[in-house]
């Protein structure tokens, strides 16, 4: 294809010129001399050149007419024009330039000159075409690989966490729910304009998703102690927080080798600061108040709710309102004071979805 010889139109009204430029050409292009606006038109509805060279004053349709209508054309906007013209004052050269021609190439010109021109223009279009090919193979292959990785993770991700949930013996739907409860609260807080600086940096639908691995940790947990159905002993407890720590080592293990880490980032938060306390009272680390991330403060409190709201081994399930009442009793001392004001205004929507059993499902396409 590119051995092809190109195809340049002329137009001008002064045959002379037309014959010049032709005869600078015709040995190494393909040469159509046009005398108006019109004709190159009628022309342009069956081929579509490489370089078109442009007279500005031709009766009926002048040069600049023609660019206009030219480069409003999806089929025309993309070839290159070069501009020949006897007006050699800079007004009317940047007039032409700013009009979208690629070059001025003034009258009287040289054989020689033009030819130069002309090949040059060309060899910077090919340049062009080939780097646009070039990106578009490269996004296409970058989303195939994106896509493969992304069904490969979402394949582990899946399995992992129904091994988390089977093993702890909730019942089902505790993951679903807790990320539409997360969704729920976040979109409250970019309503009511609430720690959206921070939120703004995020993919909030990729964070979201992470809360899937919350609780990975708990695959460290002992079976006798993870699916006790009394109380736990203070040993026992003290084995049972060690899930927060180990989760987030094994998602900072996991994030090492691949590439991808936004994700991984925002799960590794919520694995290690999901059971701190705003009174740093919680575990692993202490933290106290805004020290402890924003994703763990977020996920604390819907983790919670839906504990509160369902059935565990240890424990029987709370009613929507005594839920409410214990998540805002912990404001200031569990809970973060702000998500905890935010979480009163929206509380009904929980109830809806707590009701209703609707949860998002989030499906592949939609975070990649
Ligand atoms: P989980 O069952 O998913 O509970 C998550 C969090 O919800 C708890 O974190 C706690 O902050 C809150 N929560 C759950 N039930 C209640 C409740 O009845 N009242 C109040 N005020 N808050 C509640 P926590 O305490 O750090 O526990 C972490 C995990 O340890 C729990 O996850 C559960 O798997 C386990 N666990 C905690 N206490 C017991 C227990 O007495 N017996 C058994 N078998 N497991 C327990
Ligand atoms: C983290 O920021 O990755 C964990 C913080 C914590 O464990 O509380
Ligand atoms: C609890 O915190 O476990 C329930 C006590 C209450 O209903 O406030
Ligand atoms: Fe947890």
């Amino acid at each position: 294809m590119e051995n092809k010889r190109k195809k340049i139109f002329m137009i001008d009204d002064d045959r002379t010129n037309l014959a010049i430029a032709r005869g600078a050409l015709v040995d190494k292009y393909i040469v159509l001399t046009i005398t108006s606006g019109k004709k190159l038109f009628e022309l342009l509805e069956k081929t579509i050149p490489d370089l078109i060279l442009l007279d500005i004053e031709m009766p009926e349709m002048n040069g600049y007419e023609v660019i206009k209508i030219l480069k409003n054309s999806e089929n025309t906007a993309h070839i290159p024009v070069i501009f020949l013209t006897a007006l050699i004052d800079p007004e009317s050269e940047i007039k032409g330039l700013n009009l979208g021609a690629v070059d001025y190439v003034s009258k009287p010109f040289s054989q020689e000159l033009l030819l130069k021109r002309v090949e040059m223009h060309l060899l910077l279009e090919a340049q062009k075409q080939e780097v646009k090919r070039y990106t578009g193979s490269l996004e296409g292959m970058l989303f195939e690989k994106t896509q493969a990785v992304f069904e490969l993770k979402n394949a582990i991700l899946k399995t992992v966490t129904e091994l988390v949930e089977s093993r702890d013996n909730v019942t089902g739907g505790h993951i679903e729910r807790t990320q539409t409860y997360l969704r729920l609260l976040v979109n409250n807080l970019i309503k009511n304009n609430i720690y959206c600086e921070e939120l703004s940096k995020w993919d909030v639908e990729l964070f979201v998703m992470s809360s899937q691995l919350h609780d990975v940790g708990k695959i460290s947990v002992k079976d006798s102690i993870l699916m006790k159905p009394g109380k736990l002993t203070n040993d026992e407890f003290e084995e049972m927080k060690k899930h927060a720590a180990f989760g987030s080592e094994i998602i900072e293990r996991i994030k090492g080798s691949t590439s991808e880490t936004a994700f991984l980032e925002h799960a590794k938060i919520l694995a290690g600061s999901h059971h701190e306390k705003w009174d740093g009272t919680g575990y692993p680390l202490g933290l106290k108040g805004e020290d402890i991330p924003l994703q763990g403060r977020l996920m604390a409190l819907v983790d919670v709710y839906d504990a509160l709201t369902n059935e565990r081994p240890y424990k029987k399930a709370f009613s929507h309102e005594e839920a409410v009442r214990i998540i805002l009793e912990g404001s200031g001392t569990h809970f973060d004071p702000l998500l905890c004001e935010v979480f009163a205004a929206c509380e009904s929507e929980f109830a809806e979805v707590k009701s209703s059993g609707a949860v998002c499902s989030y499906e592949l396409m939609a975070v990649v």
